[in-house]
């Protein structure tokens, strides 16, 4: 039995446009499964595929915008006509967004209540809840699926200044316990995996100053961090594909898998 392979398995990785889901997307396609990438950005979905393919994977953009059900049932169809039903979906859509990160001048009172509902509609409702609307019945009608929410170091203990942020992240542990316990007896494994800090576009402000030199929140990051650097995308991987695989992880569910360098076991 090939306890990492997964030969013959179709995932769909949606925000794999990005740093952390592009990377899952490139690991899952070298442990052999068909990969539909999904995302908004046209440009870097083609990049993604181009780049697997050039590593002798499988894979295919599907644009969708995963907060608008009607574009996630289109790239479902579509995706499902090229590489067949869905075993694995990848949930890696999400973010902070500045307009919700507060500051001495944007306290947590004066975070607009529109700003606050579009974090939530990313990274809870189109980060999770919707995608597994969507692909989650078919899973549990086949008897089989895995599906991989990521987390955040956020979601245990609210980091300051992305309160927001930290809170839908909250709620994607909390769902996707709800969904694990749900779909169990169905074949269907529902986990996630807790990210440490990994530089990417969507956290670039957070980390770095207009030159490039690392914020003083990246310095206390890595005091905090006891391997004291970021993570590299790739460095996901592994944990992915041990939950992708149903030899490998098959009496797991509801599991977190934390890869932070120690960040969550640091306290002085
Ligand atoms: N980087 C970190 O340190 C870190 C740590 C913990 C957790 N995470 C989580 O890891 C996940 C990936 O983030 P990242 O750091 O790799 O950031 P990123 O490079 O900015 O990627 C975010 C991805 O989300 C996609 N996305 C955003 N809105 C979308 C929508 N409405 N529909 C479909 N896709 C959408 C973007 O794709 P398009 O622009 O193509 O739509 C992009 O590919 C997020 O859930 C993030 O919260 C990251």
């Amino acid at each position: 039995m090939k306890l990492f392979d997964l030969s013959g398995e179709v995932a769909v990785v949606i925000g794999a446009t990005g740093a952390l889901g592009g990377a899952l997307a490139d690991g899952l396609a070298e442990a052999g499964a068909k990969v539909a990438v999904l995302g908004r950005n046209v440009e870097r979905g083609n990049a993604r595929v181009k780049a697997i393919e050039a590593k002798g994977g499988q894979a295919a953009f599907f644009a969708c915008d995963a907060s608008a059900r009607g574009t996630l049932a289109e790239a479902h169809e579509k995706l499902e006509a090229k590489f067949g039903a869905p075993t694995i979906l990848v949930n890696a859509a999400g973010g902070n967004d500045p307009k919700v990160t507060t500051t001495a001048d944007n306290p947590f009172e004066k975070i607009p209540l529109e700003a606050w509902q579009a974090n939530f509609d990313l990274n809870l409702v189109g980060g999770v809840f919707l995608p597994c609307q969507e692909f989650g019945p078919g899973m549990c009608k086949r008897g089989k699926g895995s599906i991989i929410n990521i987390a955040s170091v956020s979601a245990h203990l609210p980091l300051s200044r992305v309160v927001t942020y930290s809170a839908a992240k909250a709620a994607v542990l909390n769902l996707s316990l709800f969904l694990a316990r749900e779909w169990a007896t169905k074949g269907v494994r529902v986990n996630t995996i807790t990210p440490g800090f990994f530089p990417a576009e969507q956290n670039r402000k957070l980390l770095f100053k207009d030159d490039g030199s690392p914020s003083d929140r990246t310095k206390s990051i890595w005091a905090h961090t006891p391997m004291n650097r970021f993570g590299e995308s790739r460095e996901l991987i592994g944990a992915a594909v041990f939950l992708a695989s149903s030899q490998a992880s098959s009496f797991v569910t509801g599991a977190d898998i934390r890869v932070d360098g120690g960040f969550l076991s640091q306290t002085i």
